[in-house]
């Protein structure tokens, strides 16, 4: 704990996750940033700089490198760590378990992301599904984008309605805004591996859930959408009843017809209007008039915004893992409040 009786926090990996993740962490009043890590120096290293961010060398990196730029460094990673309270790693796919080693050796509770294979931790975490089976852990990973989207979808259906069989399309983002060199630039690319490994990945926040997923790439960067058929066991009154649900849940946003969100661009003009964060959409997004009944058989779209859904998972998987809060409602709504995410539906 921090001398004003704050939890801690290193991050490790400082690239699209790693950066909203630092700021979110700054926001919270029970935590403090104590670093971020770069392998090397660029804008990312100079905002973290500007922001007052120690900044310590990670990987292969070498100080000299930063200081000869005139960004300072506080040290290296391992310092970095015997400085904290609990890491989160927001390293690329598959460093995260090499980074693994390191925060065991140092008997740090480390958070990692949906790029690592799930036995990288002792469970996986999303905040509205499975908080409290995750107090306490000494490691944990944050699913992904896809699998947090259908996870919150899943946490407000199941328990009110039962789910005898979700069918999802995913149509994927083909990059980040900032990847240029990744594609397809011109295409449609599915993916053939059936059924793709969201489905297998949501089961270990659901273990039991009937959920069977085909994803496809398509060239946007933006968001993905989710094409959702979901037989429930129990059929809601109406679809205004399933509206509801979804408008009474937290981390939800819903767009009435009346407001033109007509796509994934409007929904993140939306969120450029708003001014969250990096102009973040860390909800997901639900058009209303999308959300179709037909007896048990539910029909919904939903969009995500890869970058920064997982954000408040990493602040909630902080607050599980050190049992700073008295449960996961009271953990979401600090993190969302911190985060400027409590306006109306
Ligand atoms: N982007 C998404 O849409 C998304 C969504 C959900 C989850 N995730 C997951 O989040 C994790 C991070 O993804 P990302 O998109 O943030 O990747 P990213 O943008 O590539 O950022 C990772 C950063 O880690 C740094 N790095 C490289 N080697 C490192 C090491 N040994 N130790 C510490 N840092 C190192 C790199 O920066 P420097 O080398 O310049 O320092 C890189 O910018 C992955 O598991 C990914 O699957 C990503």
């Amino acid at each position: 704990m921090s001398r004003a009786g704050k939890v801690r926090v290193a991050v490790n990996g400082f690239g699209t996750i790693g950066k909203r993740v630092a700021d979110a962490v700054a926001k919270q009043p029970d935590m403090v940033l104590t670093g971020i890590s770069k392998t090397r120096p660029s804008f990312e290293a100079r905002r973290a700089a500007d922001k007052g961010y120690p900044l310590f060398v990670a990987g292969a990196g070498r100080a000299a490198e930063f200081e000869a730029v005139g960004l300072a460094v506080a040290g290296t990673v391992r310092e970095m760590l015997a400085n904290a309270d609990i890491v989160v790693d927001a390293a690329p796919d598959k460093v995260g378990s090499e980074n693994r080693g390191l925060y065991a050796s140092q008997g740090l509770p480390a958070i990692f992301q949906g790029g690592e294979a799930a036995g990288v931790a002792e469970a996986s975490f999303s905040a509205l599904g499975n908080y409290d089976a995750c107090r306490g852990k000494k490691s944990l990973r944050v699913v992904s984008c896809n699998t947090t989207g259908i996870a919150r979808a899943v946490s407000v259906l199941e328990p009110r309605w039962g789910v005898d069989d979700w069918e999802v399309t995913l149509v994927r983002r083909a990059a980040d805004p900032a990847e240029s060199k990744r594609g397809p630039v011109n295409g449609i690319m599915p993916t053939l591996h059936l059924p793709s490994h969201h489905g297998p990945d949501v089961r270990t926040i659901y273990p039991d859930l009937p959920i069977a997923t085909t994803a496809l790439v398509v060239p946007t960067t933006l968001m993905h959408v989710h094409v959702n058929h979901v037989r429930l066991r129990k059929a809601p009154q109406d679809a205004a009843e399933v509206l509801r649900a979804f408008r009474g849940t937290p981390r939800f946003r819903l767009f009435a017809p009346w407001e033109h969100v007509d796509g994934t661009p409007q929904a993140m003009e939306y969120a450029r209007d708003r001014g969250i964060g990096f102009n973040d959409m860390m909800e997901n997004v639900i058009w209303e008039e999308g959300v179709q009944l037909e007896g048990k058989d539910l029909r919904f779209f939903q969009a995500i915004h890869q970058e920064s859904i997982v954000v408040p998972e990493n602040i909630d998987a902080i607050r599980a893992m050190l049992d700073l809060a008295r449960d996961g409602p009271s953990s979401i709504a600090m993190t969302d409040s911190a985060l400027g995410l409590r306006s109306k539906n």
